[in-house]
């Protein structure tokens, strides 16, 4: 069966090759896996080949299951789910979790269903276990608990070639789909164009496929998946490392699932149009001639693997997720961006100020909150500058932009807020982990030492051991010394810290938040201090720059992470008004933030680290590592996890949940439904030209005509935008540059193939959730 469709494929393929590459490639294309093996042969020319996706899936799963392995590797990961804050909660969540946001879960259960069905023999092919391990996590819809097998990521990543948006035509109606570059066309192009509207996909009614095409997705919200469906200027602009155009043309997490052979379109206007799905093949498949030969160069623990076998140190607390560029990363396109006041060189944050009517607007766009070293400082001095700036122009309202950002460094979090509200409180919800066997070892260890060395910053240089020390063990979470218990106090000892505490029939440590003054608050910041401590102490005496009623947060629900952070100090402490963009076709309010509300994810790598850092490193006695070695921390010494994870991809657990302090429940906000105050539809030229979006919360926040479909800011405004103020000459100057870069937009300059990329990344190095 297998063989006669591929050699119906290959003579097709002979009517256009003609290289001596290609004929000899030929010859070996008696598989699916050596046909596309050939057909990456004959594109020398690409950096990264691309094949029908029918093809490369007929190829992947071709690849027998190899049981043993499976089970190995199934073994592999049960000591890192153990880690896993949520797992009681997902498998048991609140009833409003379930009617409003995600269904219940048991991933513990769906591991042994995964387990007995490898055992029995009931996987195909290796393809169809590797993918059902995926999906177990991806259905947890928490965004920090991801671990990608090679079989599902190393070899291919799927894509429909055709971005799509989901716009309402007027703002009021309900959203419809279309194809972006049909919306490009309409706006660039000849003015006659009318796109369309999408109304059914491969048969079916166009809305009801892109819904359940979003579960798919990393977050939990509804709302905040199908927009992720979607072509998004904000996700564009952070390039390879963002969620680029849109899960249903294979960027985020639609890389990962294959979305059949083709795409069907159906039009309003009568037209059909039907696409050839693609596979990019990300590795070289040089001897590769059927799906065994496949398994025996990539999926074997001797196979390629982008992860050492050392474990690596990346820190627990510098960041909470996505969206990290390399250091290598120059300028990445920000098309539809305006002129910036300030930007940060990998679009990360970018100070702006908004044109005409206008001109008291400031608006400051944050779609990520940095996990790249080299960026921290030039990200917390954008808004130091921008701040500076826009008051030095007499500017009275900012408009905050956090669409696409899945977060980043936690503390960055905190500092954007504390430059904002200088005397704001100094912690969001409180943090706890999961209490399990190996937590309670490292907070007995890892406090231990603290007890025998003071906690102070010391120079790498100087002494590197003491400085890994220091860095790893006496900053951790699990060192009692570290962080404030709920009554802003130290805890007294590493019992008081960990506690047990049970809750909804799982363990838990105490509640505990950051110490913001903490000595060591550089080495879980990536470097900076927060505003308002620490070196940066004295600008807790600095006026507030903006009044509350003057700063409206507008999100496109992506927010995760670090993000829901900043977030839950803004709306908590300070009842900043949240703004949530587009959503389903549905009537109603919707959340604003949409993405995981965890508040730490740990690397796997991380934890092995941490693991055998205890047992070699802090006993005293080669007695008391073997102890120790006999517990749970000694179940980190496999390595098959790292060997069998996709390539470029980063494995991480949720380990701290967030919980509310005046939640006498006690439940992690990732189960808390929370409205926008408001919810704006996505227009047509909120997708080509982000101003559009700033100027409808802006409107609608201060003053104006209100864009709200759902819910309402009333009263939040002071309604003295409307007396429109007289524009001075810097306004003047910078109007003429909004008009002539708005007059210099083209088509061209919208990518429509952003994929990710994370080729040269120190993934093990980070603690990242990527797209
Ligand atoms: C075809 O197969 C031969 C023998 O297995 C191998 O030497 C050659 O590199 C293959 N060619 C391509 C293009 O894969
Ligand atoms: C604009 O219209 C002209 C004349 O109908 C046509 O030749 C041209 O291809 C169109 N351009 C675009 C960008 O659609
Ligand atoms: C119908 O709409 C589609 C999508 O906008 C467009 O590509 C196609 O050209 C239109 N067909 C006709 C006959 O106008
Ligand atoms: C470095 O620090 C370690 C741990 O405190 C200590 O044992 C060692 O003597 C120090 N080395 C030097 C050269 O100071
Ligand atoms: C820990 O990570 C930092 C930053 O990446 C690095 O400079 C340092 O050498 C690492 N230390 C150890 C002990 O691996
Ligand atoms: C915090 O710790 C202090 C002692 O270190 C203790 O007196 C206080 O009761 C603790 N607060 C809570 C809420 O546990
Ligand atoms: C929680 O920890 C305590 C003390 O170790 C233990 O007795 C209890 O069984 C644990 N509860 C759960 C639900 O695991
Ligand atoms: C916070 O950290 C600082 C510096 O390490 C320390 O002096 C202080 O006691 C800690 N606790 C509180 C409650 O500030
Ligand atoms: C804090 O100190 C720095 C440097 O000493 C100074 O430049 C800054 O103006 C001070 N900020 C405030 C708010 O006092
Ligand atoms: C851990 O022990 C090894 C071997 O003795 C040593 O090379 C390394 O520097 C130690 N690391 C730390 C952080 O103490
Ligand atoms: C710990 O035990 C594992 C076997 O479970 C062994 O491979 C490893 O060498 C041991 N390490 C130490 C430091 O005892």
């Amino acid at each position: 069966m297998v063989l006669s469709r591929a050699l119906a494929a290959a003579s097709l393929v002979s009517i256009v090759v003609a290289s001596p590459l290609q004929l000899q490639a030929r010859q070996n294309s008696s598989t699916a896996c050596a046909e596309v093996a050939a057909s990456v042969a004959s594109q020398p020319a690409t950096s990264t080949p691309s094949v029908d996706a029918k093809l490369a899936y007929d190829c992947i799963t071709s690849v027998p299951l190899h049981k043993d392995e499976a089970l190995h590797l199934l073994e592999g990961v049960v000591p890192y789910f153990r880690w896993q804050s949520t797992t009681a909660y997902l498998k048991d969540p609140p009833a409003e979790y379930v009617e409003k946001i995600q269904p219940a879960i048991d991933v513990w259960g769906g591991l042994e269903k995964i387990k007995s069905k490898v055992e029995s023999e009931e996987y195909k092919n290796e393809f169809e276990f590797g993918f059902d391990l995926y999906t177990l996590l991806q259905q947890t819809h928490d965004g920090h608990f991801v671990y990608v097998p090679d079989v599902v990521g190393t070899i291919f990543n799927w894509a429909r070639p055709v971005p799509l948006v989901s716009v309402s035509a007027d703002g009021k109606e309900l959203p419809k789909p279309y194809v972006y570059a049909d919306v490009l066309a309409e706006s660039y192009g000849n003015a006659t164009f009318k796109p369309s509207v999408i109304t059914k996909i491969n048969g079916q009614e166009a809305t009801e496929f892109l819904e359940a095409w979003s579960q798919r997705g990393s977050l939990q919200d509804r709302d905040a998946l199908y927009n992720n469906v979607f072509y998004e200027l904000a996700s564009v602009s952070l390039g390879p490392t963002g969620s680029g155009i849109g899960t249903f043309a294979g960027s985020g997490r639609g890389k990962w699932v294959y979305p059949g052979p083709e795409t069907e379109l159906e039009f309003e206007n009568g037209t059909t149009v039907t696409y050839t799905n693609v596979a990019r093949v990300l590795v070289t498949l040089e001897g590769v001639t059927d799906g065994e030969s496949l398994y025996q160069k990539y999926f074997t623990s001797q196979g390629t693997s982008t992860t050492s076998d050392l474990p690596s140190n990346s820190s627990v607390a510098t960041s909470t997720a996505s969206a990290m560029p390399s250091a290598t990363t120059t300028s990445i396109p920000a098309p539809g961006y305006p002129p910036p006041i300030y930007r940060e060189q990998h679009n990360l944050i970018g100070g702006y100020f908004l044109e005409d009517e206008y001109s008291d607007i400031a608006v400051l766009s944050v779609p990520s909150f940095v996990g790249i070293d080299t960026a921290e400082i030039d990200f917390q001095q954008v808004t130091e500058k921008f701040i500076v700036a826009a008051k030095a122009a007499g500017k009275t309202k900012l408009v905050i932009d956090v669409s696409a950002n899945g977060g980043g460094t936690i503390l960055q979090g905190y500092d954007l807020y504390k430059q904002l509200f200088p005397k704001g409180i100094g912690h969001a919800a409180f943090d706890r982990y999961r209490a399990h066997e190996s937590t309670k070892l490292l907070s007995e260890y890892h406090s231990r030492l603290a007890d025998s060395i003071p906690r102070e910053l010391v120079d790498e240089s100087a002494n590197e051991t003491l400085y890994a020390l220091e860095y790893d063990v006496i900053a951790s979470p699990f060192n009692y010394q570290s962080d404030l218990n709920a009554s802003d106090e130290n805890f007294p000892s590493w019992e008081a810290k960990f506690g047990p505490f049970e809750h909804h029939g799982d363990n838990y440590s105490n509640l505990f938040h950051w110490n913001l003054s903490d000595v060591l608050t550089p080495y879980n910041s990536a470097g900076i201090w927060v505003h308002g401590y620490g070196e940066l102490a004295n600008y807790s005496s600095a006026p507030q720059p903006f009044a509350n009623e003057d700063i409206v947060v507008v999100t496109d629900g992506y927010c995760a992470s670090t993000c829901t952070i900043f977030s839950e100090l803004m709306r908590q402490r300070e009842g900043i008004k949240y703004i949530s963009l587009g959503g389903r076709a549905k009537e109603g309010i919707t959340q604003a933030i949409g993405g995981v509300k965890g508040t730490n994810n740990d690397p796997w790598s991380y934890i092995q680290y941490l693991a055998q850092l205890a047992i070699t490193n802090l006993t005293s006695s080669e007695e008391e590592a073997a102890k120790l070695n006999a517990t749970e921390l000694g179940d980190y010494w496999d390595n098959v996890v790292f060997e069998r994870q996709a390539v470029g991809t980063s494995v991480n657990v949720n380990f701290r949940d967030g919980i509310r302090d005046t939640d006498e429940t006690e439940t992690p906000l990732q189960f808390v439904y929370e409205p926008a105050d408001c919810r704006i539809l996505y227009t047509k030229a909120m997708t080509i030209d982000v101003t559009a979006i700033w100027k409808a919360v802006a409107d609608s926040a201060f003053g104006g005509e209100s864009h709200c479909v759902a819910g309402s800011l009333d009263g939040y405004s002071t309604g003295t935008r409307k007396v429109k103020r007289e524009l001075t000459v810097e306004d003047r100057a910078l109007s003429k540059r909004m008009h002539a870069w708005r007059r210099e937009l083209k088509a061209e300059q919208y990518p429509l193939d952003v994929y990710t990329d994370l080729t040269g990344m120190d993934l093990n190095k980070r603690g990242i959730m990527w797209p």
